[in-house]
């Protein structure tokens, strides 16, 4: 038996799926459209897009160890997070995992920190959480590659899973302030609360900061339910849901120019 994407989703617990109120019925997406059979359908990530989606890094001989952070190009920033030995996530980790994504983004997404899968992989979201996302992109339209970058509070596995402490998320920061300068996204969208606390400097619960804008370097910020957390409790799919949609307004309110009156 063959299943399409659709009916591999909801074997994978990811319904209900989400749809644009503006596609016609029974359509979630152009994927779904086409309602590739599994034997054929590429992992869930992302159509080709000419956009420059991996940088260069520099070999490690050429290392900018010495250089500050905030002024290095894409290929020395890399090259810095994957030799990184600033915070004891370095000793465990089989490799740091920098963020995937087109570097000409509208949409930044931020989560908490590599799994075991993507500490295998060198990508972030590449496990089951990495699924759900690229689930909830597609469900507005958007793909993994194409306008949109992922990255994470930490890119380092924190061992077994855990929630990144403050100081390692303090070690990692000068990296991901570089990355948000560099890709200057139109959005960003926090994945749960180490995000919120690595971005915003936040703790409050992310239900009280839910559905409001933010701003971090002068770029709007929402948050929303980490994947991992929405595969547990999946009725508040709903709530990631119109967080989504209200990301999207706020990223269309970006880019629509102030009227002169
Ligand atoms: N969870 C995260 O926060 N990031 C990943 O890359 C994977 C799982």
């Amino acid at each position: 038996m063959t299943l399409n994407r659709e009916q591999i989703l909801a074997e994978m617990g990811f319904t209900p799926l989400w749809v644009l109120r503006d596609r016609e019925p029974g359509v979630t997406s152009t994927a779904a459209a086409n309602a590739d059979p599994v034997d054929e359908m590429p992992p869930l990530p992302a159509p080709a897009v000419d956009r420059p989606i991996s940088p260069e890094i520099v070999p490690s001989a050429a290392s900018t160890a010495a250089l500050p952070v905030d002024g290095l190009a894409w290929p020395e920033l890399t090259r810095r997070i994957l030799d990184c030995q600033d915070c004891p996530l370095c000793r465990q980790r089989k490799q740091a995992v920098p963020g995937v994504g087109d570097l000409d983004p509208d949409w930044l997404f931020i989560g908490e920190g590599p799994g075991a899968e993507e500490d295998a992989r060198g990508e972030p979201f590449v496990g089951q959480a990495g699924k759900l996302l690229d689930a909830m992109l597609d469900s507005l339209d958007i793909a993994r590659g194409n306008k949109v970058y992922i990255a994470n509070a930490v890119k380092c596995r924190p061992p077994g899973n855990r929630t990144p402490e403050a100081a390692e998320m303090a070690a990692c920061r000068p990296y991901l302030e570089r990355q948000v300068a560099l890709l200057k996204p139109k959005i960003i969208v926090l994945l749960g609360k180490a995000a919120v606390h690595a971005v915003l400097g936040e703790d409050k619960p992310l239900a009280a900061m839910r559905g409001k804008r933010f701003e971090y370097a002068g770029i709007p910020v929402t948050v929303t339910y980490h994947p991992a957390y929405l595969l547990r409790n999946l009725p508040d799919k709903a709530k990631a849901w119109e967080d989504l949609l209200f990301a999207r307004r706020v990223l269309r309110e970006a880019a629509t120019p102030a009227l002169p009156f």
